[in-house]
């Protein structure tokens, strides 16, 4: 059983995202357990106020310190018993390889930045790792937050029906996928390419793999760089760049 807890200032924009689909069956199942917690449940002053104005002047508010330290001993989540990653354009950019790092640990935590940004002291002391989604600016980390926990927890084991599906997926072989097609043969004069129709298992992996071989070199050829290619794919490849 992996652990997701996720602090923010809007835990209801959890309920459906985790309430469907994939995640909601691991829920079910108990593989996973994902829980949101009300960052404003750790605020203590009347207002119960998760930001302030920034020290020194200027622009926009800053998450305060204090009610994320106070949420995350609330729930547990202490240094060395989990691992707290705080969610900021400033991070780390997260992909399949990091999923799998997380997908290992026993429990995470995720805290959602908002506003111009946070403490300080919340990366210094409170987050053992920052991760960004991507280089753009989202208005708070929950999409981020939903991001994460979607493509960790569908690498724990039990969590996909059919594990077949994740090993060939793009990424997990360092190619992108090739096209996929299903029923009808033919519709509006598009037709599925022969060879799927043809029941030939060799003939199909082959074509597979060249397409595989294709779309990389011609969407992501950074890609090509870290996958794991044999003499015969290198072969492709050459023949690939000169139809090109
Ligand atoms: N918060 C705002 N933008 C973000 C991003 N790109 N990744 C993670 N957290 C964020």
């Amino acid at each position: 059983m992996t652990r997701f807890d996720i602090l923010s200032i809007f835990p209801e924009m959890f309920e459906s995202f985790f309430g469907c689909s994939l995640l909601k069956k691991a829920r079910d199942k108990g593989l996973i357990r994902i829980e949101a917690h009300n960052i404003r449940d750790g605020a203590t002053d009347k207002h119960r106020m998760t930001d302030d104005y920034p020290y020194g002047g200027g622009a926009g508010m800053v998450m305060k310190v204090e009610p994320i330290a106070r949420v995350l001993e609330a729930i547990g989540a202490n240094p060395g018993e989990c691992l707290r990653i705080l969610l900021t354009p400033q991070g780390e950019t997260f992909n399949q390889a990091i999923a799998g790092e997380l997908a290992r640990a026993g429990r995470i935590v995720l805290i959602c930045g908002h506003y111009e940004g946070v403490d300080e002291r919340v990366r210094e002391n409170l987050a053992d790792r920052e991760l960004s989604i991507g280089d753009y600016i989202l208005t708070g980390g929950e999409a981020a937050a939903m991001t994460v926990v979607d493509a960790v927890a569908r690498l724990i084991p039990g969590v996909l029906g059919n594990e077949e599906s994740a090993r060939h997926e793009s990424f997990a072989t360092g190619l992108l996928e090739s096209p996929q097609y299903t029923r009808p043969e033919e519709f509006r004069g598009w037709k599925v390419p022969e060879v799927l129709l043809s029941g030939h298992h060799r003939e199909i992996e082959t074509w597979r793999r060249r397409e595989a071989l294709r779309r990389t070199l011609l969407r992501r050829p950074e890609l090509l760089a870290g996958a794991s290619l044999t003499e015969q794919d290198r072969r492709i490849l050459e023949e690939l760049k000169k139809e090109s």
